[in-house]
């Protein structure tokens, strides 16, 4: 049995909507296929983009999407993807030599403000500080932001189609800019940092701009960083974070030992979270800044996915797919990774007074995706449930939650049985409890001093018979949530690798 208790009158901080945000790069089949089959495609499509996903991004109220990398933003020029869509340039992908696909533009600024205007989020965009210089990114905000012919790019902004500005808010300085943006020191970075964001907030205010961070756990990083920012820490407004959990065997075969190794390595981003936010504290900047982890999820080896079959399902690849390799780091989901999508955002939440800001990578036919889609054939993931049940989090205030969470010990590690996370938001609290443990029920009881609860909870459950459950174009329901009311005094039962989010009115 775990006793917890959920603290009423102990708040955390305010989930920021943001936390439950997307990744969307061009990247293998992630946009061209994915998100995008073009106005003239055969898919029922809204302007060009998938309407099954359009609607389930709705579904679950998506509040904020990045692009267009990822490693991609490093070499990409946006005047390449504005302008009439028939004369916009190929060009080399930055994973054109990973997979032999080119870049084909016809996704730009125009068609993805739209997509994130259809889905109901805010556009985050990510700044390439390697390949073009602080102009051409001061251009691009001139050309988004500017009010309505008040500049040269306003006024071409209006020809290309939107008279109106785009209000893109949220900017990254760069992307991996210790990797594939640049390829640089932290002390370098931060010196280009400090540069770029000083034109880019000249250009525009209101802005907010994120510093490229550490990967994972390097600690080094983001002390490098910050200590040549901290004199101009006014410009900065988000420290970035990447976290991928590595492999633990098959994506979709794993055993038993690799299931809870999995989870071990995911709940490690805790531990990234408070060693960021210690520098971010440091440093001072903590009154202005906080984190923004725009990478995280699992990483499992590619080709789990469904795209290598296409011609099977008897649909040609896609225009920028010619030789049907399947989509570059497309992986299947199981309840393995609805757990670690769980876990996180309960951590998420559990930090909300750290986090600006989380996208998980990527929204489709990629990393930790929520939609596998190709031709006409469209499925959410197992992970696009945890989204969906959890987004009544989104915006709520973070509880404090106490009591023993057990511990499930490995030779060499352990991990908690139970993670948890309690949110109120207009009178209602919404709890959501993930058993770890991949073979017992979990029995709850929670309390909830300085709360009065109603006495029947709103309950959706995410449970399969098997933790190995997927759904595939075969079976796309394999996995779902089920919903209902049950009479309530704070006792669940929560199904062993299962996640359960309940609602219940505050009298
Ligand atoms: O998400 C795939 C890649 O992982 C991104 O392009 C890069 O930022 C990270 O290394």
């Amino acid at each position: 049995m775990f006793q917890l208790t959920v603290h009423g009158d102990d708040r955390i901080a305010r989930v920021e909507p943001e936390l439950y945000g997307h990744f969307t790069e061009h990247i293998g089949g992630v946009f061209y296929d994915g998100i995008w089959v073009g106005e003239d495609s055969p898919v029922p499509n809204i302007r060009g983009f998938r309407k099954e996903l359009v609607e389930k991004m709705r579904q679950i109220h998506a509040p904020v999407i990045r692009w267009p990398g990822g490693c991609f933003a490093e070499i990409y020029d946006w005047r390449d993807g504005i302008g009439p869509r028939e004369n916009r340039p190929t060009r080399i992908n930055w994973w054109t030599r990973s997979d032999g696909r080119l870049e084909p533009n016809a996704v730009g600024t125009h068609e993805f403000v739209d997509f994130c205007r259809l889905v109901g989020a805010e556009p985050y965009f990510a700044a390439n500080i390697t390949s073009t210089t602080p102009l051409d990114i001061r251009d691009w905000i001139d050309y988004c932001n500017s009010p309505a012919g008040a500049t040269t790019l306003a006024r071409l902004r209006e020809k290309n189609g939107s008279r109106e500005p785009f209000g893109v808010r949220y900017w990254g300085v760069g992307n991996e800019t210790w990797g594939g943006g640049g390829n640089m020191t932290g002390e370098m970075y931060a010196h280009e940092y400090r540069k770029y964001a000083m034109i880019m907030d000249n250009a525009c205010g209101g802005l907010e701009l994120i510093c490229s961070g550490a990967d994972h756990s390097d600690w080094r990083w983001p002390n490098d960083v910050l200590r040549v920012i901290e004199p101009s820490a006014r410009l900065m407004s988000g420290l970035s974070l990447h976290f991928y959990c590595g492999s633990a065997g098959d994506p979709l075969a794993f055993t038993e030992e690799e299931w809870y190794r999995q989870l071990r390595q995911a709940l490690d981003v805790e531990r990234a979270i408070k060693r960021n936010w210690g520098f971010v504290v440091g440093y001072g900047m903590e009154k202005h800044a906080r984190l923004v982890i725009d990478e995280w999820g699992c990483w499992h080896p590619g080709g789990s996915g469904p795209s290598p079959r296409m011609r099977e399902y008897g649909i040609e690849p896609a225009p920028n797919n010619p030789d049907a390799v399947g989509n570059l780091f497309e992986q299947q989901s199981t309840m393995r990774d609805a757990m670690v999508a769980a876990a996180t955002l309960n951590l998420f939440n559990n930090h909300a007074d750290k986090i600006r800001m989380a996208t998980v990578a990527q929204l489709v036919n990629n990393l930790h995706c929520l939609f596998l889609a190709g031709g006409d054939r469209f499925i959410c993931t197992p992970t696009f449930h945890v989204f969906d049940m959890m987004k009544e989090h989104q915006g709520g205030d973070a509880l404090r939650i106490s009591g023993s969470k057990g511990e499930i010990a490995r030779e060499r590690y352990s991990v908690p049985g139970l993670s948890a996370s309690a949110t109120v938001k207009n009178g209602v609290l919404t709890v959501t409890l993930a058993n770890l443990n991949v073979t017992e029920s979990a029995e709850v009881k929670l309390t909830f001093p300085g709360l009065t609860t109603d006495k029947t909870a709103k309950v959706a459950l995410l449970t399969a018979s098997d933790p190995h459950a997927h759904n595939s174009y075969e079976e796309p329901e394999a996995v779902k949530t089920e919903r209902c009311e049950l009479s309530f005094d704070g006792s669940l039962r929560v199904p062993p690798f299962s996640i359960l989010t309940a609602s219940v009115g505050l009298i």
